[in-house]
């Protein structure tokens, strides 16, 4: 699909993204777009070499591609100076290649800050209630009439929650719970986590609750990644809105098996699109096939975020994700 056919700048889409906000800022800045129709869901080093071609200003490639030395090489001989992932994720991209090869490396943070935090928030609720079991259940016409027992899951008012990683979309998940659902907070992170922090130490919530007679929530930075395991009480909920590698999923199966009462929601696999033999079987997993910015303001607010990046480069303005930076 090509938008502009006459524009100075060549710029290339590996996918077709959501909104046409991304598409308008390219062709009215002189860009000729093309955008891959392929079917298949994942492109090959090789599928993108050949769509750069001999002549390519920029690229705006997706979180499934591997961005390495191949691609940034065949790029910078193409002439191009601009990659950006729609993602802020960019464990794809290799960016001392990119820097090797003069391409500037851009990502799309901010704008799915919250939409990301809402779907961890979702899979913890839909996990602490059992809510895709009893969905389940109802659908197979098993529901024959109240009982006590049924479907019984967790409060989560009053208990820990412990977030891994306070960066922007851990504070928000953190604030979330903490704020929503009156939770006491336990989190931990390798740097300075100024924005969790500036919330919880300046919040006045707490002050709130106890104002209203409620019980007032606490708070506390953790120094290790034990001591949140240790502590939180949603230890037996485990939520994963980050990347997949950062659990092993066959020793996950193992616990879940082993511990019918600890659930999990994953949006995220460590050998995505697959999962580990046993893990779809499993009645205490929640499994979402990484949705977590899919949001329509979302997904549009990142292609317009990776196309002024690509935009950026090619007519000198900042970039707006930068990893270098
Ligand atoms: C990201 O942006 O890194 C997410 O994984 C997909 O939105």
């Amino acid at each position: 699909e090509v938008y502009n056919p006459n524009g100075k700048y060549r710029v290339i889409s590996t996918k077709s993204m959501p909104g046409t906000r991304w598409i308008n800022l390219l062709i009215e800045q002189d860009c000729r777009l093309e955008i891959c129709t392929q079917k298949k869901t994942i492109l090959s080093v090789e599928d993108i070499i050949s769509l750069i071609g001999d002549r390519c200003d920029g690229v705006i490639g997706q979180l499934t591609e591997d961005w390495g030395e191949t691609l940034f090489s065949a790029l910078s001989r193409a002439g191009g100076k601009a990659f950006s992932n729609m993602a802020v994720g960019y464990n794809n991209v290799d960016v001392n290649a990119a820097n090797k090869y003069g391409v500037a490396v851009g990502n799309t943070p901010g704008v799915l800050t919250e939409t990301t935090a809402e779907l961890a928030a979702s899979l913890s609720l839909a996990a602490a209630r059992r809510i895709v079991e009893a969905d389940e259940f109802m659908r197979a016409g098993l529901y024959d009439g109240w009982l006590p027992h049924l479907f019984v899951g967790n409060l989560l008012k009053g208990q820990t929650v412990g977030v891994i990683g306070a960066g922007r979309i851990g504070s928000a998940y953190a604030r979330m719970m903490v704020e929503g659902f009156k939770m006491n907070l336990i989190y931990y992170d390798l740097y300075q986590a100024t924005r969790l922090e500036k919330f919880v130490t300046g919040m006045s919530y707490g002050q709130f609750l106890k104002a209203n007679g409620e019980q007032p929530v606490t708070w506390k930075r953790a120094s290790s990644m034990d001591e949140v395991l240790r502590e939180a009480d949603v230890e037996a909920i485990l939520i994963n809105c980050s990347r997949g590698p950062v659990i092993d999923e066959v020793a996950l199966v193992e616990h879940l098996r082993a511990n019918p009462m600890f659930r999990v929601g994953l949006d995220v696999f460590e050998d995505e699109p697959y999962m580990k033999p046993g893990l779809s079987e499993m009645k205490n997993a929640i499994v979402v096939p990484h949705i977590a910015s899919a949001s329509k303001w979302t997904r549009e607010g990142m292609a317009t975020l990776a196309a002024l990046n690509v935009l950026g480069k090619i007519k000198g303005y900042p970039i707006w994700g930068d990893p270098n930076r």
